[in-house]
């Protein structure tokens, strides 16, 4: 690639900042002036704009619409108090943006391009950056095909856009989760390690059928024979158990979250003594029982560390310890946040200056 894009900044002559209230933010609801878009066409990235966030227009034809060739990434913005927009860990974001973009035969994001889309676009719209404590602002990249052919084949053309919206807690009190037995996301060799559309439409259905049972969430178990505990929808599971901290290990089936390896990162550091392996369905409901689980929560860029206060099994609710009394999962937040919003030392390196 040259030295650095020529990126066409259109600025938007309606702002709406003035109208936002930073206090009162629900999720994925509001979106900042501005959006980045990037062209794939003939195996080149060209035609790099900044322009006001406004609808698309995309071909009806468009294997996105139809096949679901179409991936995204979560990461987030944050402010610190000297106005400072930081970013946390947005080399992980390309990592897995790209892993999944090979998966779905897309075509990779360049490192140039994703950082200059990044900080260009970040840079325009740093006011809509929230100070508010608890808030900040989520970045969603996203790339999908552009042909307007209805065949089944690699896409040839692409459009990568970012667009960005202030946010709150995603999940504003505890979760109560079920154990899913009968429906699957993800199968080996499938694409459950990928952050695609695919892996998210089909996981609606099943997620609704617990919320009307009073759930807010699933456990996704492993798609061959329910026996394994995978990850939570919308993000991964962690437990302390017996006082180690357990997490389902890696695989094709579960997503490699940024905000589970910062845990593990921090856990280890500070000498917990940390498992990644498969558990058990069977041996999670035992430890409930016998009062062996001490904290349960989900991780995620989008729910933080979102805490579980109950999981739900074949039609028996299993209650766990008060969410005051946990100590782990609070001190793991409370030191992400402390990274996040620069207020220490960033000791592994994964704050981005903007
Ligand atoms: C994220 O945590 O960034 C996600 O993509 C989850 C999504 C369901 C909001």
């Amino acid at each position: 690639m040259v030295e650095t894009l020529n990126i066409t900044i259109n600025k938007n002559p309606n702002s709406k900042l003035d109208q936002i209230d930073f206090d009162n933010i629900q999720f994925g609801k509001i979106y900042t002036d501005h959006l980045f878009v990037a062209e794939f066409k003939n195996g080149e990235w060209d035609n790099f704009q900044i322009n006001p966030y406004d609808d698309l227009r995309i071909s009806p034809a468009s294997p996105s619409i139809h096949y679901g060739i179409s991936i995204f990434e979560g990461l987030k913005a944050y402010k610190n108090d000297k106005g400072e927009v930081l970013v946390f860990r947005p080399d992980k974001n390309l990592e897995r943006m790209n892993i999944s973009a090979e998966r779905m035969c897309m075509p990779l994001i360049p490192e140039q391009l994703y950082y200059e889309a990044l900080d260009t676009l970040l840079g325009i719209d740093s006011d809509w950056v929230p100070s508010q404590v608890g808030s900040s602002l989520y970045v969603r990249p996203f790339l999908f095909s552009d042909d307007d052919f209805i065949g089944i084949r690699p896409s040839q053309d692409f459009r990568f856009m970012i667009i960005t919206c202030p946010v709150g807690a995603y999940y504003s009190k505890p979760v109560k989760v079920n154990i899913e037995d009968h429906f699957v996301r993800a199968i080996e060799g499938g694409s459950g390690f990928c952050k695609t559309g695919c892996n998210y439409g089909p996981a609606i259905y099943p997620a609704k059928l617990a919320q009307e049972k009073g759930y807010d969430q699933l456990i996704w178990t492993d798609g061959k024979d329910h026996k394994y505990i995978e990850e939570s929808g919308t993000m991964n599971i962690m437990f302390i158990m017996d006082g180690k901290l357990v997490t389902p290990a890696l695989g094709d089936t579960i997503l490699n979250g940024i905000t589970r390896d910062s845990v593990l990162t921090l856990a280890r550091d500070w000498g917990v003594e940390v498992e990644e392996r498969k558990i058990e369905v069977d041996e999670v409901v035992t430890a409930a029982k016998e009062g062996r689980i001490q904290e349960a929560f989900g991780a995620g860029t989008a729910a933080t560390i979102a805490q579980i206060e109950l999981i739900g099994h074949n039609g028996t609710d299993y209650k766990l310890p008060a969410v005051e009394d946990r100590e782990f999962s609070h001190k793991v937040l409370k030191e992400l946040d402390d990274i996040k919003y620069g207020r220490i030392e960033d000791k592994f390196g994964w704050i981005h200056k903007v």
